[in-house]
């Protein structure tokens, strides 16, 4: 460790004005934050303004400063302690319940009511840290169902069971409605309408009916086979889908399983395989896009096809096909599956461990791009 600390060169290339200081905080004892706090708030960050150096920017600095030993996160909470609670001496609690409420609570009336909590129910410092996490996880928790589903924050969209008030049980290949919901939060807007060409059994328009922040939102379904008098019967590969060019705002794209190969065939063809679900997927694409007004949106679940051949990369294929029509990706989202309900391959070759399978879709999403 070097004898001296020193603040990294300024541009001018002279010694700083700061680096006393930085020696100075640097003989600070780890347990007295609020002294650490008070001499950063008066002393330091006051020098730094005056060599043009903003708060944090000189904190993050010291910081990197080769054996100064307090990371960046520690000064900004001493920073935040002093800086809340300068008379920490004179409150009732002791001094670690303000460095708690200081560094864990942003606004001053929650830290006042915190504070009054403790004084009148005579919490250990232990009571306050556990009020604090577990009213911060029921506000995450009511904040992520406020819309009445459970809003996904990250692009991992797991759900343990389907929604019972969104499809049908029991039927083959039924999205749980929670994807749905989520898929319309993101991508649509109100008022528009949305059309859902293979509805299986109405999951979309349960939650379009069901969930009021999507009242005002409108859908239409079609399936090969309709499930009940709500979807249209349409073959949208033979036929295409039945809607005007340019008329709608949202098309929501759920294929079947049977559209993907059977890789474990023994007659199986990685190209022919290939080709032929590609052909199934660019027919619905270039459907869903020419339905679409521009600016609509376009979503589809995809799904690689893994087994002892190697892959198929269809999320990446289909992203080319979308490129092609002038369709700009948007969103990317993993739909992990649910238990074990990927399926593992038979281990053919007596070399090399057997091939993993595929147990993640895409949600991929993009938009119409209006033509020049
Ligand atoms: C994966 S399911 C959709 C499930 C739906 N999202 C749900 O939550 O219930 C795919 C649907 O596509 C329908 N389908 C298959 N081929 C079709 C075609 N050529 N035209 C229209 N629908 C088709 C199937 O009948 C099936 O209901």
């Amino acid at each position: 460790m070097p004898k001296t600390l020193t603040a990294p060169p300024s541009k001018t290339g002279k010694a700083s004005s700061l680096d006393p200081l930085i020696e100075k905080l640097n003989s600070f004892s780890t347990n007295n934050y609020w002294d650490l706090g008070k001499f950063l708030v008066e002393k330091v960050i006051p020098a730094a303004l005056k060599e043009g150096i903003f708060g944090e920017q000189m904190l993050k600095r010291m910081a990197d400063v080769p054996g100064f030993k307090f990371p960046f996160s520690i000064l900004k909470q001493c920073q935040m302690f002093y800086t809340y609670y300068p008379d920490v001496e004179k409150r009732p609690l002791p001094e670690i319940f303000y460095f708690e409420l200081a560094t864990k609570l942003d606004e001053s009336r929650k830290r006042a009511e915190y504070e009054k909590m403790a004084i009148a129910n005579r919490w250990t410092i232990s009571d306050l840290q556990r009020h604090i996490r577990e009213d911060e996880l029921a506000r995450r928790e009511d904040e992520k169902t406020k819309f009445g589903f459970d809003l996904k924050e990250k692009t991992i969209w797991s759900v343990d069971a389907p929604d019972p008030r969104f499809g049908k049980a029991g039927y083959k290949g039924r999205l749980p409605g929670q994807l749905i919901a989520n898929a319309l939060f993101y991508y649509s807007e109100p008022g528009w309408l949305i059309v859902d060409p293979m509805a299986g059994s109405g999951t979309i328009g349960n939650v379009i009916e069901t969930i009021p922040h999507f009242s005002n939102r409108h859908c239409r379904m079609y399936d090969l086979d309709p499930s009940d008098q709500r979807i249209q019967r349409a073959n949208i590969l033979q036929t295409g889908i039945p809607e005007q060019s340019a008329s709608v705002d949202y098309v929501f794209l759920d294929p079947p399983s049977e559209f993907y190969p059977k890789s474990d065939d023994a007659e199986f063809s990685v190209n022919a395989a290939k080709a032929e679900t590609m052909m199934k997927l660019k027919t619905i694409i270039r459907e869903g896009n020419r339905i679409l007004k521009p600016k609509g949106r376009l979503s589809i679940i995809v799904e690689m096809t893994v087994g002892n051949f190697g892959f198929i990369d269809f999320p990446f294929e289909v992203t080319s096909v979308m490129k092609e029509l002038n369709m700009k990706p948007i969103g990317k989202v993993y739909l992990p599956k649910r238990g074990d309900a990927a399926k593992v391959h038979a281990h053919t070759s007596t070399e090399g461990p057997r091939p993993m399978a595929s147990d993640c879709r895409e949600l991929l999403t993009f938009e119409k791009q209006p033509t020049a």
